[in-house]
């Protein structure tokens, strides 16, 4: 295969078929045999949006020619704002419209909103079709492509209505990630960065080694990168799929991080940029409850600074910051009866999930809003 790395290949092992490969490398788009593992003679559908059709549609309808009796494709409207129940409907109607049947396969070529929007899609027509991510972004290649959760947003809460469907396979083309804004691709380093407090401080160590060839696109860097997320994701998933406990410490940063998105407005933030700015507020928070010490809640601050992220949460209400922060922290998906529960660092390397007094997350928001 052109350009194939072949020894990067990552496996989500769920420990039945489902089970499948995450293909890291370049040139991938152009290669047929990177997409062998859909269904041959089927119909196939590529969802994309206004910004990635562009540039790779028609690259991936090349690569996917041979293999379908026709390749479609529908081109959504571009931004986390669209991550809606219309946008999900769009998926059906051209699905409906085009008379496409239950072994259809459908392509998601896009970043994370594309990418779980068509995935909650193919986990619903006909009560589930086949499909396949194709992550055009850092942050989809090293996180929302794998693992199988899937959803749209609601405007009271983040990714509230979706289901747990596995892709059949996820091709990560490196090349893809060239014409990535560079805010874009900051966003995509807090899910890195992310893997090293809750996992693995030996790559927290080689991110800090390494961001600013990150930060440059620099290819064997950033191969090493997603290699490495895919393989702790995976690790996570294949012990703990529908996130019954391990899994929740893929979230650490996000349950901050999913309020602000919420607060401000689906957009005005992009979904990595909070989670920068959460994943110092809830290593404060693991600080306040002894976990951890300040140098290393320093040094996770710099290195998510170094990347271009914010540190510092947004202002979501001029009157009552925090109590706006605790009311939409209520309804995130770890929450239980109301109580709030936070992915904290149990020590530099290990996480775990806990509940936190309000007085004391209060005051964590209070110093780490802007
Ligand atoms: P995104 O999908 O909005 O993509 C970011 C922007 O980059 C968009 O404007 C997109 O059109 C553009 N783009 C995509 N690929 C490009 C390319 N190669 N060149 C130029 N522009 C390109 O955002 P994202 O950061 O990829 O994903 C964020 C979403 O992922 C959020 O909705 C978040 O909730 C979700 N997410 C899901 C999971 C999961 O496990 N399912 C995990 C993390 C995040
Ligand atoms: N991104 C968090 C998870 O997949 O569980």
């Amino acid at each position: 295969m052109n350009g194939f790395y072949s020894s990067e290949r990552v496996r989500i092992d769920l420990g039945d078929e489902r089970s499948y490969h995450i293909a890291i490398g370049t040139g991938l788009l152009a290669e047929p045999a990177a997409f062998e593992v859909a269904r041959a003679g089927s119909a196939a559908l590529i969802v994309t949006n206004t910004t990635v059709a562009p540039l790779y549609a028609d690259a991936l309808a090349r690569a996917l020619a041979g293999r379908h009796s026709q390749v479609a494709r529908l081109v959504l409207p571009d931004g986390e704002q669209y991550k809606t129940w219309d946008s999900l409907n769009l998926v059906f109607d051209a699905l409906l419209g085009g008379g496409f049947d239950r072994k259809t396969t459908l392509y998601a070529l896009g970043g994370g909103v594309v990418g779980d929007m068509t995935g909650f899609a193919a986990a619903c027509y006909m009560r589930g079709v086949p499909f396949v991510q194709v992550p055009t972004t850092l942050l989809a290649q090293v996180d929302s492509s794998v693992g199988g959760k899937t959803a749209i947003n609601h405007p009271l809460g983040k990714n509230m209505i979706g289901a747990f469907y596995q892709p059949l396979a996820v091709v990560c083309d490196l090349d893809l990630l060239k014409t990535l804004p560079a805010r874009e691709l900051s966003a995509g380093l807090a899910e890195v960065i992310k893997y090293g407090p809750i996992a693995d401080m030996a790559f927290f160590d080689w991110i800090e080694a390494n961001i600013d060839a990150l930060r440059a696109c620099d290819a064997t860097a950033l191969a090493h990168a997603v290699q490495r997320s895919c393989q702790l994701k995976a690790d996570v998933v294949g012990q703990d799929e529908r996130e019954s406990g391990l899994r929740a410490i893929l979230n650490f940063g996000h349950t901050f991080g999913h309020a602000i998105e919420a607060g401000m407005g689906y957009g005005a933030w992009l979904h990595g940029e909070a989670v920068g700015a959460g994943m110092v507020m809830a290593a404060e928070l693991s600080r306040e409850l002894g976990l951890v010490d300040a140098a290393f809640v320093q040094r996770l601050t710099g290195l998510i600074d170094r990347a271009g992220l914010p540190t510092r949460g947004a202002v979501i209400d001029a009157d009552d910051n925090a109590g706006r922060y605790l009311q939409l922290m209520r309804v995130d998906k770890k929450a239980e009866g109301g109580e709030i529960r936070f992915v904290v660092i149990d020590g530099p390397g290990r996480a775990a999930v806990r509940a936190a007094p309000d007085a004391l997350v209060r005051q964590v928001i209070d110093r780490c809003c802007a």
